[in-house]
C-alpha cells in the first residue's frame, strides 16, 4: 500500500516544522575571515608592552607577565574560562595562559597554541607575537561568532619556549593521563608573518596526518603553494607530539635562506633569510609581512572552525553507576511517567534484554506517546552520557519522507532540548546503541524523555530499551 499523493503532502506539511535535524548530522562549516586589522592591533599592543618594559617580552622580565596578563584579560572578556599557569625556569617564573571555550564535548579537545615569549634581545613581534596575535584573534572571533562547537576548543599561549619549550612541556607533563587522552589534535603557530615569507606546513611526523593535509589543501584552495618542512621539534608542538598527540602547524620561516625556486613561487627575495631579524632587536612591529599574516590567520580560522565540528565519535561512555531507575523496564512502568501502555512486555516486539521495553508508535493512527524519567546529575561530574538501545521497524515504504518520529529529549525546567530525532527513514530492525553527551546538564535535575509521533497510517515502531545515564 502506498500513501496517496494528498496524504504525502499533508504528512509532510504536518511534520515539516516539528522534525529537528539530528544533532549527529554533519554540519556544513564555513571558514571565517579572521580580521588582519584586529590581529595587527594585537601586535601593536605586544610591541607597546615590550617598549614600556625594556624592549623585550622575555621570560622572567616584566614584559612577559604583562603580555600574559593582557592576553588573558582579552580572553576573559570574550567569555573564555582561563588559567594562568605558573612554572619556574632558569630565567625566573614564567606563565602559560590556557583558555577554554565552555561549550562542546570535553571528551574531545581540539587545542591550538603559540608561544608568547620573546628572546631577551628584542620585542619578538614576528617570533612569536605573530602566532600569538593570530591565535588570540581566532579565539576572540570564535567567541563572537555564535558557533556552537561539537568539540571542546582550548587555546594555549606558552611561556619560555625560547628556553627550550619549557612552558608547553610543563603543561603536557602536568596533565593527568585521562586529560591527555582527550586532546585529539594540537595545532601550533610560531612565526607566521616573516618579512620574506615562506609557506611551510609541518607535523613532525613525516608520514603525515589529516591536519597537516588539511592545512595544505586549505592553502591550495587559496592558490598558495606550501612546502612540507621537518622542523625537528623546534617548537611547542613537539611537547604534544612526544605524548603521541597528533600535531600540525605552519611556519613562515626563520633564519633559513629563501631559494630562487621559492622566490619564484612565493615572491620576496631569493638568497635572503625568511626573517633576517630572527632573534634580533629588529624583530619589531616593522618586521612583518601583512600578506603572510592575513593568509596565515585565515588558515588558523579554517582549522579551528572545522575541527570544532569534527566528528570524533561518541567516545566511551563513563562507567559510573546508572543514575536511572528501572533502566531496562523490567519492573514495568515503575519510575517512568508518560503515556500508559508504552512500557510493555508485548511478545510482538522483542526487548533488547529481558521482556519489557518502551514501545513508542506502532499504532498506524495519528497519535503521540511519551515516557520519561527525572534524574539529578551531580554538579561535580566531569563526564555524563545518556545511552540507549533502539530498534525501528515500519510499514512506511518511502525512502524520502518523514511520517513518524521519535525524539530523544532532555527537559530542563521550561526548556526542552531534542538530542536526536529518528523516523521511519531510520528503519533498523536490530537494536543499535546511541550515545549522547549530557554533561551540559550537570548540577541539574532533568527529565530524559522519549516522544513518539505517528501520522494516520502505516505504523512505525520505535522500541527503546536499556537506557543508561552514567557519569564520572
Ligand atoms: N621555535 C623557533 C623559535 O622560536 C622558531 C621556529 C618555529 C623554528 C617553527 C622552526 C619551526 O625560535
Ligand atoms: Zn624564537
Ligand atoms: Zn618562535
Ligand atoms: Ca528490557
Amino acid at each position: 500500500m502506498v500513501k496517496s499523493p494528498l496524504y504525502g503532502v499533508l504528512g509532510t506539511a504536518l511534520v515539516a516544522t516539528a522534525v529537528l535535524v539530528p544533532t549527529s548530522a554533519a554540519q556544513a562549516v564555513v571558514s571565517p575571515d579572521i580580521s588582519v586589522t584586529n590581529t595587527k592591533a594585537h601586535l601593536d599592543q605586544l610591541q607597546s608592552i615590550a617598549t614600556s618594559n625594556g624592549g623585550n617580552r622575555y621570560t622572567g622580565r616584566p614584559g612577559y607577565l604583562a603580555s600574559a596578563n593582557w592576553v588573558k584579560s582579552k580572553l576573559d572578556t570574550a567569555g573564555y574560562t582561563t588559567t594562568l599557569q605558573s612554572f619556574s625556569t632558569s630565567a625566573g617564573t614564567s606563565y602559560n595562559v590556557i583558555a577554554e571555550w565552555p561549550q562542546g564535548d570535553a571528551n574531545h579537545v581540539v587545542m591550538t597554541g603559540s608561544h608568547l615569549d620573546s628572546v631577551s634581545s628584542g620585542p619578538g613581534i614576528n617570533d612569536n607575537g605573530s602566532g600569538s596575535a593570530g591565535v588570540l584573534e581566532t579565539a576572540l572571533a570564535y567567541a563572537a561568532s555564535g558557533q556552537v562547537p561539537k568539540n571542546r576548543l582550548r587555546f594555549g599561549f606558552w611561556g619560555a619556549e625560547e628556553l627550550g619549550l619549557v612552558g608547553s612541556k610543563y603543561y603536557v607533563n602536568n596533565l593527568p593521563a585521562a586529560e591527555r587522552a582527550k586532546i585529539e589534535l594540537y595545532l601550533n603557530f610560531d612565526m607566521i608573518a616573516s618579512p620574506n615569507p615562506g609557506y611551510f606546513v609541518y607535523d613532525d611526523n613525516p608520514a603525515g596526518n589529516g591536519a597537516r593535509d588539511d592545512l595544505t589543501s586549505y592553502f591550495t584552495s587559496k592558490s598558495v603553494q606550501t612546502e612540507y618542512i621537518d622542523v625537528q621539534g623546534r617548537s611547542d608542538h613537539a611537547a604534544f607530539r612526544s605524548l603521541g598527540i597528533p600535531t600540525a602547524g605552519t611556519f613562515a620561516g626563520a633564519e633559513g635562506i629563501k631559494t630562487s625556486a621559492q622566490a619564484t613561487k612565493w615572491g620576496g627575495t631569493a638568497n635572503t633569510a625568511y626573517d633576517a631579524c630572527y632573534h634580533r632587536s629588529c624583530d619589531t612591529i616593522s618586521n612583518l609581512n601583512l600578506t603572510s599574516l592575513d593568509r596565515q590567520i585565515d588558515a588558523i580560522g579554517h582549522m579551528v572552525w572545522n575541527y570544532a565540528q569534527k566528528d570524533y565519535g561518541p567516545g566511551t561512555p563513563p562507567t559510573g553507576p546508572n543514575l536511572l531507575q528501572n533502566p531496562g523496564f523490567e519492573s514495568g512502568a515503575v519510575n517512568w511517567t508518560g503515556t500508559s501502555g508504552v512500557v510493555t512486555n508485548s511478545s510482538s516486539k522483542p526487548a533488547h534484554a529481558g521482556t519489557y521495553k518502551a514501545w513508542l508508535g506502532g499504532k498506524g493512527v495519528t497519535s503521540t506517546q511519551n515516557t520519561g524519567q527525572s534524574v539529578a546529575i551531580p554538579a561535580t561530574v566531569t563526564a555524563a552520557s545518556l545511552t540507549l538501545w533502539i530498534r525501528i521497524d515500519t510499514n512506511e515504504t518511502t525512502t524520502s519522507t518523514v511520517y513518524d518520529t521519535v525524539k530523544v529529549q532532555v527537559v530542563d525546567g521550561a526548556t526542552t532540548t531534542t538530542l536526536a530525532t529518528y523516523s521511519n527513514l531510520n528503519k533498523n530492525t536490530t537494536y543499535t546503541q546511541k550515545t549522547f553527551n549530557v554533561l551540559a546538564y550537570k548540577g541539574k535535575t532533568i527529565t530524559v524523555k522519549f516522544l513518539g509521533a505517528e501520522d494516520s497510517s502505516l505504523q512505525t515502531s520505535f522500541v527503546v530499551d536499556d537506557v543508561a545515564l552514567t557519569t564520572s
